[in-house]
């Protein structure tokens, strides 16, 4: 077998955390007087924390200082941390741990490319943080999805060439920014929404096994 980098995005692909990240942002967004709804949420996906807030204050008309901004961003985050601090293993999504499983047995380089800050601790909650050989996350990187850095970066941390390796994202950035990067993009979700990707799967349980070892051996 010919060994290829697999890099998975975090949110959205391993967890369903976006549904988080909706209460602690509608909480935020309702305490500054103004709503915020589920379809903003999805626009939200792959987007950074900062560029996060700085979209949700747009959408309620709303311009703060600096220093109240970093004030807004901590808020946030300490609310997501107590949703995120009661995750365990039964909020993998579906077949997740066998996908991991098979690419490491048959030893292919997995990584993960998150633009979360917050990735290590959601790892180690789901107890899936030792399967990643690599990690790239929210704090190694400057620019956002789709700028292809948390990518490229992922696989120089594997040693692979990005053209053998393989994105699995959820969001339209994310798919823009494995293109970008001259990587095979694999979408998880909505084929009306991720497109741009070479493959589009609803989820792990419909990427079966000839599908996996069609993609290392090509
Ligand atoms: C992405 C999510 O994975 O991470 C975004 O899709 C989120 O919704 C971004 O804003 C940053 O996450 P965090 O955990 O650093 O606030
Ligand atoms: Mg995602």
């Amino acid at each position: 077998m010919k060994i290829k980098g697999f890099i998975f995005d975090l949110d959205g692909v391993i967890v369903d955390t976006a549904k988080y990240h909706f209460l602690a942002w509608k909480n935020l967004a309702n305490s500054l007087g103004f709503d915020f709804t589920e379809t903003q949420n999805e626009q939200l996906k792959g987007v950074s924390r900062v560029e996060s807030l700085k979209k949700i204050l747009a959408w309620g008309n709303t311009t703060v200082s600096d220093e109240k901004f970093q004030e807004l961003m901590t808020l946030k985050n300490t609310e997501y941390l107590e949703f995120i601090n009661k995750m365990d293993d039964s909020e993998i999504l579906p077949d997740v741990p066998r996908v991991l499983d098979y690419l490491i047995d048959n030893k292919q380089g997995v990584s993960l490319g998150s633009a979360s800050k917050n990735a290590k601790v959601i790892l180690e909650k789901v107890h899936l943080l030792s399967k990643f050989k690599t990690i790239v996350d929210g704090n190694d990187v400057s620019k956002a999805k789709p700028d292809p850095e948390v990518f490229l970066n992922a696989a120089k941390s594997l040693n692979i060439k990005p053209e053998d390796c393989v994105v699995f994202e959820d969001s339209v950035a994310g798919v823009q920014a494995a293109n970008t990067a001259n990587m095979i993009s694999i979408g998880i979700g909505s084929k009306d929404v991720l497109y741009e990707a070479d493959y589009i799967f609803n989820d792990f349980t419909e990427i079966s096994t000839e599908f996996i070892n069609k993609i290392i051996n090509n």
